[in-house]
């Protein structure tokens, strides 16, 4: 009998390909899966009868704003909780690093932190404080255009300049050097929108012989997204490098309904381009209070706000009743400010989620005092309420959108499967049981079901508890090989 470290039993193994469920025992050694098959003869230290329960790869939060938070909260409890074991932060144009603040981080990089969080002016001196705060999850991180703009640019209301097009395009090619995925943008935001595509090419110059990604915070997500699906698929195909849309959804009532034609323009544009995309599965978004974005129609939530942070939690029409004002006027007097928006039709979100090349991203936002439920809910929900409950896609398809297609969209080598000679990120939990407890009202609360999740073959949380075993690694970019 061979030795092992971690001997898993009978579990019933979903690979994350998509395959259905097979009755297999999991062996792990150091890092990795060393063996996979039925009835393994593996002599192990630790010895975990699974019966009954579905072990899979960990989960991929393709879409995370953890870049911060990672540093600061290495347990991570709200994605190890869920079953996460990679996050991919510097989406939606913003990051923690190559930065260089003048004063306070502009919206929306008063997402992820503080003034004083922004502390690493190269992306080496980011992976460097991830490799000493050694969370409990895998990071890759993007490096955000507006993070860019805002470190050589006097005002982001304008256009860059050529010269600054060129140092931002040197910034990007330093740290893709240094291990960077790829750029992303975030060009709904003013500090962005004012940025030409052109600003866009210019500056993605670096990623194709790197083999790096292009991700986007789409120019819009209401009434005119079919133009800024094109922008975003113009920018991939003149740069020679694949798209990943961020957030599919279709925002504001006026646009409920529209998923189809935006699904089938995506459709079209992947049988000529690489592109993916990523969805969250609520009927509601969540980012900074936008004035552009107050509809009397729908509820806005406000989670938090700088000069008046007594109002955290409260309807902005119940603030704007108070204060005897419009919801548009209380939103301006609020700023800086952040805020759920359930903008979003069930129906639409529903359809993206179920479309089979959509993967499964949180968007949750860590240093929000009262979070999107997203944050700690996103992959039990999918899981537990979206395909066990409702029955919207079976649970293999289902972790193949948090798992293998992830890990292949981003180039994350030898993770997302249950494989021999993969890295052993995995994640046992009761099928018949999993589901978020997250809710608007209560949003900081973990997920019910996970059994276990290993990390790098390390057991790093147990049965509604943290181990205290924190093992996730800095991810550097491999090539992004795309078929
Ligand atoms: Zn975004
Ligand atoms: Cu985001």
């Amino acid at each position: 009998m061979l030795p092992c470290d971690t001997l898993i039993r009978n579990a019933s193994v979903l690979d994350g390909t998509g395959a259905t469920a097979e009755v297999l025992d999991v062996a792990l050694c150091g890092d990795r899966i060393c063996a996979v098959g039925p009835s393994l003869s593996f002599t192990a230290a630790s010895v975990i009868d699974a019966e009954g329960l579905t072990l899979t790869p960990g989960f991929i939060d393709v879409h995370t704003h953890d870049d911060i938070a990672v540093l600061r909260n290495p347990t991570m409890l709200p994605k190890i909780s869920q079953g996460v074991t990679t996050v991919i932060v510097g989406n939606c144009g913003i990051c923690a690093a190559p930065v260089r603040l003048q004063g306070d981080p502009p919206d929306p990089m008063n997402l992820l932190g503080a003034a004083d969080d922004f502390r690493y002016l190269t992306f080496a001196s980011y992976v460097e404080a991830v490799h000493a705060a050694q969370p409990a999850v895998n990071v890759a991180a993007l490096v955000g255009h507006t993070s860019l703009r805002n470190n050589h640019m006097d005002r982001l209301d304008r256009v860059a300049t050529d010269a600054e097009i060129a140092a931002m395009r040197a910034q990007l090619e330093e740290a893709l050097a240094q291990g960077a995925l790829g750029l992303s943008t975030g060009l709904a935001y003013a500090s962005a929108n004012a940025a030409s595509t052109a600003e866009v090419i210019a500056i993605a110059q670096p990623l194709a012989s790197a083999g790096a990604i292009y991700t986007t915070h789409l120019r819009t997500e209401t009434d005119a997204i079919l133009d800024a699906l094109d922008e975003a698929f113009t920018i991939g195909r003149t740069t020679r490098v694949p798209v990943i849309v961020s957030h599919l959804k279709c925002a504001g009532i006026a646009n409920w309904g529209r998923s189809d034609d935006v699904l089938n323009a995506l459709d079209a544009a992947r049988t000529d381009q690489p592109l993916g995309f990523d969805c969250y599965p609520y009927a509601a978004g969540s980012s900074t209070l936008d004035l552009k974005q107050v509809d009397e129609r729908i509820l806005i939530t406000v989670t938090w706000s700088k000069p008046h942070p007594e109002v955290a939690g409260q309807p902005l029409k119940a603030i704007a009743e108070a204060w005897g004002t419009t919801q548009l006027d209380a939103a301006r007097r609020l700023q800086p400010a952040g805020a759920i928006y359930h903008s979003i039709s069930q129906a639409d979100m529903e359809r993206i989620l179920a479309h089979p090349a959509t993967m499964i991203g949180s968007d949750g936002l860590p240093y929000d005092p009262r979070p999107h439920p997203r944050l700690w809910g996103t992959f039990p929900r999918v899981l537990g309420h979206l395909s066990r409950e409702q029955q919207l896609i079976p649970l293999p398809t289902a972790v193949h959108k948090m798992t293998a297609l992830p890990a292949q969209r981003f180039g994350l080598a030898r993770r997302g499967l249950v494989r021999e000679g993969c890295f052993a990120d995995l994640v046992l939990f009761d099928a018949a049981k999993i589901i978020d407890t997250a809710t608007f009202a209560d949003p900081i609360t973990p997920a019910t079901g996970i059994a276990a999740v290993w990390v790098n073959g390390t057991l790093s949380y147990q049965a509604t508890t943290p181990t205290g075993n924190r093992s996730g690694r800095f991810l550097p970019r491999q090539r992004i090989q795309w078929v």
